[in-house]
């Protein structure tokens, strides 16, 4: 953007019942640009009463409306519409995503294809969900029905903001359920755009309702709400425990994605030149605020100097930029919030380990939340930086003797999302595989994510399976009908 001018600020206004609202309040709140610190959007301040709205909305397509007599094929061919529409639109979508979180634009292109790559598996699976015949030692048939939950609530993070949208909103179509979605208020606008397709590929007003609103006033309602079936979040840690509180009153059922502290191990006889660049993708791609991020980094301690080294000399070539170019390997942080917590991480590791590198903000910016992707190293696992998720590219280097020690240091956590080894000894190999307490593991590499796999922690890193056939079941009630083959009465009594 030529110097000087302003961005556009777009008013945004949000998708309840097939209409476009302000919010019940007429109040809207900013939406930055974390690179240029400006104001680039505003979207309704939703608060309880817009959540009643929506969901009155998405209860009554639930239940009365066109989408509850919609027939599996159709659903399917819904979300293949909605899909080519992201893929025509992908470019306008990437950089909307790219300029509002900050992320690289070759990144943000990656994550828009996985949106329509998201939106046609769940397509494809919706004509294959499949029921059971219960073989009970009766006269009788039994069957196993899969039904719709009903209402979905869904509260997703900023750090993939529509990649996240997809992952709720795709597998809940497939299942027929009818959906309120509430973005991260950092991020809503691409969720907004994508609203501007929904019922032209097909969907009836109040089966799709994005609102956009904080946490507190806007989420938690959410939660509460008695008419929403089930919840699924992703996001931090200190809120999925309030959702599971929140949901109890209402007996909802509860998916949860809580990030983690996830360990990549590296050990002596890995390829030297794979496990380095293996070692930083895995903690700083999308300027490390990744759930899954590899920002335990355990080192055999044969290889340990010369390791810490290596990473240390590549990560110095890492390019900082604007998001928009396409030469960007690394944008600033989405937030001021998000800058600040992850600065002050950066200070808690200088008194806790020795820094081989970064430390602090990318000072080449004038403007624009840029930290320095920042590598401590001689961590302890006991030690904050090594225990709290940061959420940023701050990578812990932590020494292990043997293979033994090296999976007890990496269980050693109170989260269990993701673990990564790497080895080119197959016997060592899957001895850590079966060992990890984590709900991912990856061999010589980390981060590849697919639809068709199952995403999801162990631990405090949450329940529940999103993607693959996993992610449609918690959509998914399961109904148990008998039918009795004998005419004649029981003839207890
Ligand atoms: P957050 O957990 O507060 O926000 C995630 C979503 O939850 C947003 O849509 C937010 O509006 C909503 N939310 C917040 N409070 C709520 C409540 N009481 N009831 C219902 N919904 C609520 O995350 P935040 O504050 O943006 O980031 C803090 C930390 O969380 C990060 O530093 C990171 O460690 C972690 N995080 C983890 C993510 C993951 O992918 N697992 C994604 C985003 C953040
Ligand atoms: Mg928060």
């Amino acid at each position: 953007m030529p110097g000087g001018v302003k961005a556009d600020v777009r008013t945004y206004q949000m998708y309840v019942n097939g209409e476009w609202v302000d919010s019940k309040s007429n109040k809207t709140f900013p939406v930055y640009d974390p690179a240029s610190e400006e104001v680039i959007a505003q979207v309704p301040d939703a608060n309880a009463d817009d959540v009643n709205r929506a969901v009155a909305a998405a209860k009554a397509a639930f239940e009365d409306g066109p989408w509850a007599s919609t027939t599996a094929q159709e659903r399917g061919r819904v979300l293949f519409r909605l899909a080519e529409k992201i893929r025509q639109n992908a470019a306008m979508l990437a950089e909307l995503e790219s300029r509002n979180t900050g992320k690289p634009i070759v990144e943000a292109e990656f994550d828009i294809t996985d949106v329509a790559t998201c939106f046609e598996y769940y397509g494809g699976l919706a004509t294959k969900i499949l029921g059971f015949v219960n073989p009970v030692p009766d006269n009788a048939v039994s069957l196993t029905l899969k039904e719709p939950i009903g209402v979905a609530g869904q509260i997703i993070p900023w750090n993939y903001p529509l990649l996240m949208a997809a992952w709720k909103l795709a597998p809940a179509l497939a299942a027929g359920c009818t959906c309120v979605l509430k973005p991260a208020e950092q991020t809503p606008i691409t969720a907004l755009e994508m609203a501007n397709w929904l019922a032209e590929v097909g969907l009836p007003p109040g089966v799709v309702n994005i609102i956009t609103g904080f946490g507190e006033t806007c989420g938690a309602p959410l939660v509460q709400h008695p008419d929403v079936n089930k919840i699924a979040f992703t996001g931090s840690a200190a809120v999925g425990k309030i959702i599971v509180k929140q949901a109890a009153d209402t007996v909802k059922r509860v998916t949860l994605e809580l990030g983690g502290k996830s360990p990549n191990i590296f050990f002596a006889d890995a390829d030297f030149e794979a496990a380095i660049d293996g070692a930083l993708f895995g903690v700083f791609i999308n300027q490390g605020e990744v759930c899954s991020a590899g920002s335990r980094i355990l080192v055999q301690k044969t290889i340990y100097k010369k390791f810490v080294d290596a990473m240390t000399e590549k990560a110095k070539k890492i390019k900082l930029g604007a998001p928009l170019d396409r030469d960007t390997k690394m944008g600033p942080l989405v937030s001021k919030d998000q800058y600040e917590r992850v600065r002050s991480y950066q200070e808690i590791g200088k008194k806790e380990a020795k820094l081989a590198f970064g430390g602090g903000r990318a000072e080449q910016f004038a403007k624009g939340y840029y930290v320095q992707p920042t590598i401590f190293y001689d961590v302890t696992n006991s030690a904050r930086i090594a225990r709290e998720e940061i959420f940023g590219p701050v990578a812990t280097v932590i020494p292990f003797e043997d293979e033994k020690d090296a999976v007890k240091i990496a269980n050693d956590s109170p989260y269990g999302l993701a673990a990564a080894v790497w080895t080119r000894d197959i016997f060592k190999a899957f001895r850590a595989v079966k060992s990890l307490r984590a709900g991912i593991v990856w061999v010589n590499h980390m981060q590849p994510t697919y639809v068709e796999a199952p995403w999801g922690g162990y631990k405090q890193s949450g329940f529940g399976r999103e993607l693959g056939p996993w992610g449609i079941e918690e959509y998914l009630e399961t109904k148990q009908v008998h039918i009795n083959l004998n005419e004649a009465p029981i003839g207890w009594y």
